[in-house]
C-alpha cells in the first residue's frame, strides 16, 4: 500500500466496553487481512501502563505488540502525555511535574523502543473555544469543558516541547506527532496547533508530525476544509497522520436504523476523506490513516454520544461494509 492503514484494536484487561483482540481470532483474522498497523485502544495510556506510582504494567501492551509484529503489522503507539485516562496518582501528584512526566515518558518510550514507527508524544492540549482566532491552551476545567489539563496547570505549556525532547531521547527511531480533534475544520484549533508547531520547529524540537485523530460526522467539517487544514501542516514540513478517523452517520440521534442510503453516503464520505489526504499531503509526508476501530459493535462513539452511530468500515458481525470501498477507490 502507499501508505500505512492502521485500525485501533482493543486488547488486555483494560476494555470497559469489548473484549480484547487477544480473545478474538476473527477480529485477529480481519486485522491481518486488511491492515498493515494498528493502535492499541487504551492500553498504552498512562492510566494502564503505570497505575501506581513506579509500577508500570507492560505485560497486556507487549503481548499486543509482539503479535502484531508476528503478523507484519506496525505499531503506531498512544499516548505518551494526555490529561485523560490518567491515574489519579498522576493527576494528584505533588512532587516535581518534570521529573515525574520525564519517568513516565522515558520508561515507556524505552520499553517500546526500536518494536513502534511512532508516538503520540502529547495528545489533546488545546480547548476548542475560540479568542481571536486561536484556541487557548487547555488549563481550568471551566475552560476547558469540565477537562483541565494537570500538565498544563503544573508546568505551563512547555510541557509539551520537553515532552518531545524526552521521547526523542528514549527512542530516536520513533517519528514523533502531536496529536488532536476537531483540528481538520481549518478554525481556531488548528491555529493554535501550527502556532505551537511554528515555536517547536524554531527551537529545534524533535516533532515529526501532525496527528489528526478526525471524529468526524457525514456533513461536517466540508472535504475542502479538511483538505486546507491538511495542506496547512504540509507547508510546515510536518507530516500528516490521520490517527482515530471514524463518520458518525447519526451525529443528532435522530436516525434509527443503518440504510442503504446511509451505507452509500458514508461511503462517499469515507472516499472524498482519503482523497483529501492524498491529493494535499505529498508521499514523503503521509503518516497514514487510522481508523479508531474495526467493527460498529466495538466503537467507542456510541458511549460517548448515547446513540448508534454505524461509524467504522466493518458491520457489529465484521462484514465489510460500502464505506470500504470508498476508502479502496482511493488507496
Ligand atoms: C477512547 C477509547 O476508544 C475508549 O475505549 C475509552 O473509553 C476512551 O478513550 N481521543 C483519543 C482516544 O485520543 O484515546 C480516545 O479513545 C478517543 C478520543
Amino acid at each position: 500500500s502507499t501508505t500505512y492503514m492502521g485500525a485501533a484494536v482493543p486488547a488486555g484487561y483494560e476494555d470497559q466496553f469489548s473484549n480484547g483482540i487477544e480473545t478474538r481470532p476473527e477480529l485477529q483474522d480481519v486485522v491481518i487481512q486488511h491492515f498493515d498497523q494498528i493502535t492499541a485502544e487504551n492500553i498504552m495510556k498512562s492510566a494502564y501502563i503505570q497505575p501506581r506510582q513506579g509500577d508500570f504494567t507492560f505485560q497486556d501492551a507487549d503481548n499486543l505488540v509482539d503479535w502484531a509484529l508476528d503478523n507484519n503489522i506496525t505499531m503506531h503507539a498512544h499516548a505518551l502525555v494526555w490529561h485523560s485516562q490518567m491515574p489519579s496518582w498522576m493527576e494528584n501528584y505533588q512532587g516535581d511535574w518534570l521529573t515525574m512526566m520525564d519517568t513516565h515518558v522515558s520508561t515507556v518510550a524505552d520499553h517500546f523502543k526500536g518494536r513502534v514507527v511512532s508516538w503520540d508524544v502529547v495528545n489533546e492540549a488545546f480547548n476548542d473555544n475560540n479568542d481571536n482566532g486561536y484556541a487557548t491552551y487547555r488549563d481550568t476545567d471551566a475552560n476547558s469543558g469540565g477537562h483541565g489539563s494537570p500538565w498544563y496547570q503544573n508546568l505551563g505549556k512547555d510541557y509539551i516541547p520537553e515532552a518531545f525532547k524526552m521521547a526523542h531521547a528514549a527512542d530516536s527511531g520513533a517519528e514523533l506527532y502531536y496529536n488532536d480533534y476537531n483540528i481538520e475544520d481549518d478554525g481556531a484549533k488548528l491555529a493554535s496547533v501550527l502556532r505551537m508547531a511554528d515555536e517547536l520547529l524554531a527551537d529545534d524540537i524533535p516533532i515529526d508530525g501532525i496527528g489528526f485523530q478526525m471524529h468526524v460526522n457525514y456533513d461536517w467539517p466540508s472535504a475542502q476544509a479538511i483538505g486546507t487544514s491538511f495542506a496547512k501542516v504540509v507547508a510546515k514540513g510536518l507530516k500528516v497522520k490521520v490517527t482515530e478517523l471514524d463518520i458518525k452517520m447519526n451525529p443528532n440521534g435522530d436516525r434509527n436504523t443503518f440504510t442503504t442510503a446511509m451505507a452509500e453516503e458514508q461511503k462517499l464520505r469515507y472516499q472524498e476523506i482519503i482523497k483529501a489526504y492524498y491529493d494535499n499531503v505529498p508521499a514523503n509526508l503521509r503518516g497514514g490513516i487510522t481508523v479508531w476501530g474495526v467493527s460498529d459493535a466495538d466503537s467507542w462513539i456510541p458511549h460517548f454520544t448515547g446513540h448508534n452511530d454505524w461509524p467504522l468500515l466493518f458491520n457489529s458481525s465484521l462484514e465489510q461494509k460500502p464505506a470500504i470501498e470508498g476508502v479502496a477507490n482511493e488507496l
